[in-house]
């Protein structure tokens, strides 16, 4: 089938890399020629893990194009998939000017039927602005082309965002003509595995299922941080109890680790956006707002307990910090807490030498040249004439580190732990500090 995605960000060239993939004859189309001039060289402009493979093995089959010719893109594929981005406003909500852009210049150039997908995450109503937004232009040009919108919202973890597409636990389809339905339910069939995985619905509610998705997902965290708080409290130890929780089914285990808060583009951006919505629509959505706050002082909790450990005094101190990015296996640093960390030790005049395994790169280009961060080339040298340790990100090379070389680097022997990566009777047991979250220290 012949597909063109808008927009060849994260999601963009995720669904388009895998809708190739599958046999599919996808065009993707950006605005910004530096990404397609680098894709079309060989480039992937983004760290995901199996992207690079993908996008290489469907351009040599043809089966994968990027071009920056909206003419092309529109007159191609059957399916235009919008998968551009949504920036939060001054005001929280989601900034609709790249997704309208879009769909303004599909409706200048369609001759016959198309579907627009919407892959961007939008807020409820934004395929009847959508709708309207074409109509409009469609009037205009006083051509009467048949056209519908769905919305069809993406659910990919970044890290693991090709395992996510192609093989996912539901593929969400909010249509309201039975006809689109079935072209995409033909459009997905190879992604079915054991079990037909479309879940169809109206378009308001597909709309509303991304968000709830991802504010409970953000909730559950907030919750397990605050209750990790508690237990510091309390003498409680937060991982016993996730433990203790996590086996009863209807909790589950997944997605309860407490920690120094959750980053990324999405739980931030679209908890404050519902929220945001809510308040729209006259209603006050205060668990969301709740869900925000614990995030907020969350993502303080690390620079609060180094704080207190060195009595305020801050300046002149160095300090290794290990992971920078909001994440494991991705370089993305949006609204990570490394960052919140990382500024308010510098507004206490101390200094930092970080290391993460991928975003090296993405740091230098956020933060420059500046003489209170160091990026250093491994976790061992982070620690040279640093005072202590901090751990941001749990990447799997940090779970078994040398604690004697830890120990002997630092001029305090004492690691905070922003992911609960050890077990603090062993630390201790070596003769380090240790202060993790919720873990009763
Ligand atoms: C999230 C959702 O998990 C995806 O399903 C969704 O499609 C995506 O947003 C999106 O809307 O595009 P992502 O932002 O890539 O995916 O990252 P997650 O793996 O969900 O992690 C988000 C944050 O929560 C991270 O900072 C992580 O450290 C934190 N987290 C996660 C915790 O603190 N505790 C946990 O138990 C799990």
């Amino acid at each position: 089938m012949k597909v063109t995605v808008f927009g060849s960000g994260y999601v963009g060239l995720v669904t388009g890399a895998c809708l190739a993939e599958v046999g599919n004859d996808v065009v993707c189309m950006d605005i910004d020629p530096g990404k397609i001039d680098l894709l079309n060289g060989g480039g992937v402009p983004i760290h995901e893990p199996g992207l690079d493979v993908l996008i290489k093995r469907n351009r040599a089959a043809g089966r994968l194009r990027f071009t920056t010719d909206l003419d092309l893109a529109v007159a191609h594929g059957l399916f235009q998939f919008v998968a551009v981005g949504t920036p939060p406003d001054e005001d929280g909500s989601a900034d609709l000017q790249y997704v309208l852009a879009v769909a303004r210049g599909i409706a200048e150039r369609i001759t016959d039927y198309r579907i627009v997908v919407n892959k961007s995450t939008v807020p409820v109503g934004t395929a009847d602005t959508v709708r309207g937004a074409i109509q409009a232009v469609l009037a205009g040009r006083q051509a009467a082309v048949e056209f519908d919108v769905v919305s069809n919202p993406e659910f990919l973890k970044e890290g693991a965002a090709i395992e996510d597409f192609m093989k996912p636990d539901r593929i969400v389809v909010g249509t309201d003509n039975p006809r689109t339905t079935e072209l995409l339910r033909a459009l997905y069939a190879p992604f079915n595995r054991n079990h037909d995985r479309l879940v169809c619905m109206d378009i308001r509610s597909a709309e509303l299922t991304k968000y709830a998705a991802n504010a409970m997902l953000a909730t559950k965290i907030s919750f397990m941080n605050e209750l990790a708080n508690l237990a510091e409290c309390l003498g409680a130890d937060i991982e016993k109890v996730r433990v203790g929780i996590g086996s009863d089914p209807r909790i589950g285990y997944h997605f309860i680790y407490p920690g120094c808060g959750y980053g990324g583009s999405c739980f931030p951006k679209d908890v404050k956006a519902l929220e945001r919505t809510a308040r729209d629509v006259g209603y006050a959505a205060q668990l969301l707002r709740a869900v925000e706050d614990v995030n907020e002082r969350q993502k303080l909790k690390l620079y609060e307990k180094v704080e207190g450990y060195f009595k305020g005094d801050l300046g002149g101190k160095t300090f290794a910090l290990w992971g920078l990015a909001f994440k494991p296996n991705t370089d993305d640093m949006r609204e990570a807490s490394s960052r919140v960390l990382m500024e308010a030790l510098w507004a206490a005049g101390a200094g930092v030498r970080a290391f993460d395994p991928v975003a090296m790169a993405e740091a230098g280009r956020l933060y420059g040249e500046r003489a209170d961060l160091v990026l250093c080339e491994s976790p061992e040298a982070a620690l040279r004439g640093a005072d202590a340790l901090i751990i941001v990100t749990e990447w799997n090379m940090f779970r078994s580190p040398d604690f004697d070389l830890i120990k002997a680097s630092l001029s305090h022997p004492v690691i905070f732990d922003g992911r609960n990566l050890y077990d603090p009777v062993r630390v201790k047991a070596l003769g380090l500090d240790y202060y993790a979250i919720g873990r009763g220290d």
